[in-house]
């Protein structure tokens, strides 16, 4: 039994050496540790040798077995290794790797999410309109009379069919009044379009949002409270909102809206970011007449409204000089806010 078990072995060991990859490898511990294999089948003899040798043999088969997985671990290594260093071979793995460009958020995105988080939380709800718009909604509705300067074509892009691309997104609180009943808390952001000469901070489209709030007993406190929290929100805690009296047709009183803004090495200066008011009860009118019913009826109804241009909060807040970087899409701009 010692002979056999030696060539056995012996035989393993030489199968073991002369495998050059992991298959040939494996197929060596397969030829003498597998169910069939050479080793496995001289220890099913065991039970034929004789009671008093059984324990020398057993012995002899365990010894067997031990230099043999040995063989096989060692071997297996070197087989690994020298395949990773065959697969590297021809590569200088001391290069630095190549940089995996990753896109991220306009920052007019980045502004907008914010400004809707912070206006959700306060119980706003997102509405939308046609950027195609007709007079009524854009201008009628909103006490524009025919003679307001925004109507005119010089500032205004009208289609030959009598509509025209919406001037500010107050077209959306004209149709949302239209479709819904107080309590009417909504906001509506997107592009609106004016004639304006394109420069630094003019461009022929931009981006606003705007809000509206309609109910019983808005006050204008409401209003005040409302848009400073907005703007601390956004800007900082500590940032200072002012209300300065103003004028637009469908609001009464109006207001301009200025942070106090402090920007690095400059002095600090008031710098005007919206507009707002309680809604003039000739919009209500308007939208009662369109309703055909007093859901809005401004005796028993107030509310206030505001809008802003989402490009220049965030002019403001990156202290971008020129508006016309938020359109060119040059990745040396862009990647700034990744
Ligand atoms: N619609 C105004 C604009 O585009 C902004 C505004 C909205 C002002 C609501 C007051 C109230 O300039």
């Amino acid at each position: 039994m010692k002979e056999q078990i030696d060539s056995i072995q012996a035989e393993a060991l030489a199968a073991i050496a002369a495998a050059a990859d992991e298959r040939s490898l494996d197929d060596a511990r397969v030829a003498v540790l597998g169910k069939k294999g050479t080793l496995t089948l001289a220890a099913a003899g065991i039970k034929d040798v004789p009671k008093e040798d059984k324990a020398a043999v057993g012995q002899l088969l365990n010894a067997a077995r031990t230099v043999i997985t040995g063989a096989l671990e060692e071997k297996q290594l070197a087989v690994r290794e020298a395949a990773d260093r065959a697969a590297l071979a021809g590569i200088d793995i001391t290069l630095p790797g190549r940089a995996v460009n990753t896109g991220s958020l306009h920052p007019l995105t980045i502004l907008r999410d914010q400004a809707i988080g912070i206006l959700r939380r306060m119980g706003f709800a997102l509405a939308e309109g046609p950027e195609i718009e007709d007079e009524f909604h854009c201008f009628d509705a909103l006490n524009t009379p025919a003679d307001h300067p925004a109507r005119n074509e010089k500032d205004t892009f009208y289609f030959d069919s009598g509509k025209l691309l919406r001037t500010h997104t107050s077209s959306v609180q004209v149709r949302t009044m239209e479709s819904q009943k107080p309590p009417v808390r909504i906001i509506a952001p997107g592009s609106a379009y004016r004639r304006d000469e394109i420069d630094a901070t003019h461009l022929s489209v931009f981006n606003q949002l705007e809000g509206l709030y309609v109910a019983e007993d808005v006050s204008l406190p409401d209003l005040k409270g409302t848009l400073e929290y907005f703007f601390r929100e956004l800007f900082g805690t500590e940032t200072e909102v002012r209300f300065r009296p103003h004028f637009f047709p469908f609001t009464e009183p109006s207001f301009e809206i200025d942070v106090k803004l402090h920007a690095k090495g400059q002095a600090p200066r008031w710098i005007e970011v919206a507009g707002c008011g309680m809604v003039d009860p000739a919009v209500f009118e308007a939208i009662s007449k369109s309703r055909k019913d007093d859901a809005f009826d401004p005796a028993k109804v107030t509310g206030f409204a505001f809008g802003m241009g989402l490009d220049r909060l965030a002019m403001i807040r990156w202290g971008i000089k020129d508006i016309r970087l938020l359109i060119e899409n040059d990745a040396r701009f862009l990647k700034q806010f990744a």
